[in-house]
C-alpha cells in the first residue's frame, strides 16, 4: 500500500462531505482520518431536527474509527465550502485531544483541495483538559 498523501487524504473528506447530512444548515462538512497504519477512515457531519443533537464531521470519524478499534491517528483533514476550510468546534478540539493528540490537522475548502492549511490538535488546543490525572499543567 503506497503512502496516504495530504492530497490523498483531502480527496476522501472531500468524497465523505458528499454523504453528509445536513438538511438544517446545508452546511456539508467531511472529514478522513489517518491511521498510523496507514488506513483512512471518513465521515461526515449528520443533523437532527433536534438541532442540538447534530454531530460534526470529525466525531463520526473518530467515532467510527475507534469502534473498529482503530486509535492511533496521523492526521485528519476536514473540508468543507467555505474559504479557507471549516475549523473545528470546541468539541472536536476536545475529542481530538484526547484521542489523536499528535496528529496534524489539515483543512481545506472543498473547491480549492489544493489550497491546505495545516494545523495541529495540539495547537487547536493548548492545555487540554485530560483523563483526570493525566494533565500536564
Ligand atoms: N460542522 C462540522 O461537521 N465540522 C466542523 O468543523 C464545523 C461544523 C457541522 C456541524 C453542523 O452540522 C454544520 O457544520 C453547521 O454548523
Amino acid at each position: 500500500m503506497g503512502k496516504v498523501t495530504k492530497a490523498i487524504l483531502i480527496k476522501a473528506a472531500c468524497r465523505a462531505r458528499g454523504r453528509a447530512v445536513a438538511p438544517y444548515s446545508r452546511f456539508k462538512v467531511g472529514a478522513a482520518l489517518l491511521t498510523t497504519r496507514g488506513e483512512i477512515v471518513t465521515g461526515a457531519n449528520v443533523e437532527s431536527a433536534s438541532f442540538g443533537l447534530t454531530c460534526c464531521a470529525e466525531r463520526v470519524a473518530l467515532f467510527k474509527a475507534l469502534t473498529e478499534g482503530k486509535t492511533d491517528f496521523e492526521a485528519i483533514a476536514v473540508v468543507a465550502r467555505t474559504r479557507g476550510g471549516p475549523r473545528p468546534c470546541g468539541a472536536c478540539r476536545q475529542l481530538l485531544a484526547e484521542f489523536a493528540p499528535g496528529a496534524v490537522v489539515w483543512i481545506a475548502d472543498s473547491q480549492q483541495p489544493g489550497k491546505v492549511t495545516e494545523l495541529t490538535v495540539a495547537a487547536l488546543l493548548p492545555a487540554a483538559f485530560l483523563k483526570v490525572g493525566k494533565n500536564s499543567g
